[in-house]
């Protein structure tokens, strides 16, 4: 039995495991459940009892030299596995970059367009109170946008809402600052509207603000055409309609010229020629007052877009929805515009 010991070893030690095959054949005949060490283990209980010691350290030894041989021989072999499948001469893998969403390249562009005429960016809380989002921006107590269909409430008595659009921070800043004033606030926004391929009830607009001495009607005016030209073209013409809104005094709808179709006339323009892509007027008195701003010593005009009405312009987007999937497939084909 002690010689069978002897000649399993001195095959062990004589194997030659040179390949990952024979690695395999080796842990088959020595170390498997019916291989020759386990079968030497099953032998042990047929030992005299007084060579049983013996017996027993020579076969743990024996077992323990099977076990290193295959352990180290894994080792090797995995080790030149990993030198050899690596090909450091490949190009290496596409690192994926993502891209600015079209919404942020818009608001980029037009924060870009106005800084160089002198317009700083502010920023205000898209959780609002009644007083900045209506009140004081001149809203009667009556206004259908105070009511709970058209706007997304969190508290009633007293109001804390979902700012309905970006005028509430011309309240802010002018609340805090002495004028002049030339500010942008661009911001998300919110109303209770039935989402389709149009209108959703979370959007983004920009609001810009203007306020000093002398501030006219004229200087709104050309204002707006520099921004159009810039944004959509140097051919761009405007358009100012006479509008409403509680807090400018007079107010207007801006359009611009199709940049579809030149002004000739497309589905897009409704075959008018132009297309609607702002609200402005001239603070009214009452909101400066409002604010702690002397309206005899001071004028300002105001303006108010859509991001997502631009950029569908701009890009021809014919659903909003698209801006708030996040495909890749759609986010992806503005990258070059970054
Ligand atoms: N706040 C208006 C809206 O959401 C837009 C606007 C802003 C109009 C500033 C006039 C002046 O429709």
């Amino acid at each position: 039995m002690l010689q069978n010991v002897a000649d399993i070893e001195k095959e062990i030690l004589e194997f030659e495991i040179s390949s990952p095959e024979s690695l395999e054949q080796f842990r088959l005949l020595y170390l498997s459940k019916k291989g020759k060490v386990s079968l030497l283990f099953d032998q042990f209980k047929t030992v005299p009892s007084d060579q049983k010691k013996e017996f027993g350290q020579k076969l743990n030894i024996l077992k323990t030299l099977a076990q290193e041989k295959l352990t180290n021989s894994q080792s090797s072999f995995s080790n030149t596995n990993d030198d050899l499948s690596i090909d450091f001469s490949l190009p290496s893998d596409l690192n994926i970059l993502g891209s600015r969403h079209p919404l942020s390249i818009v608001r980029n562009k037009i924060n870009d367009i106005f800084n160089r005429i002198g317009f700083t960016v502010s920023d205000g809380p898209e959780i609002e109170d009644d007083w900045h989002v209506f009140s004081a921006l001149n809203f009667p107590a009556d206004h259908p946008a105070r009511d709970m269909q058209d706007t997304f409430f969190i508290e009633k008595n007293p109001d804390i809402l979902l700012r309905t659009h970006t005028s509430s921070v011309q309240i802010r800043v002018m609340e805090n600052q002495k004028p002049p004033i030339r500010s942008l606030f661009p911001g998300r926004v919110f109303r209770n509207e039935a989402i389709s391929a149009r209108a959703h009830c979370i959007f983004h607009q920009v609001e810009g603000l203007y306020v000093d001495k002398k501030v006219s009607f004229a200087d709104l005016k050309q204002t707006l055409l520099y921004f159009a030209k810039e944004m959509f073209g140097k051919d761009t013409q405007i358009r100012l309609r006479p509008s409403f809104f509680p807090f400018t005094e007079p107010s207007a709808e801006m359009d611009i010229s199709c940049s579809i179709c030149g002004g000739k006339g497309c589905n897009i323009c409704k075959y008018s020629g132009w297309v609607e892509i702002l609200g402005c007027g001239m603070v009214d008195p009452n909101v400066l007052e409002s604010c702690g701003i002397d309206s005899k010593e001071y004028t300002g005009f105001a303006f108010g877009m859509g991001i997502e009405r631009i950029t569908m312009l701009k890009y021809q987007v014919n659903d909003i929805r698209l801006f708030f999937e996040n495909d890749v497939r759609f986010i992806k084909q503005f990258t070059s515009e970054a």
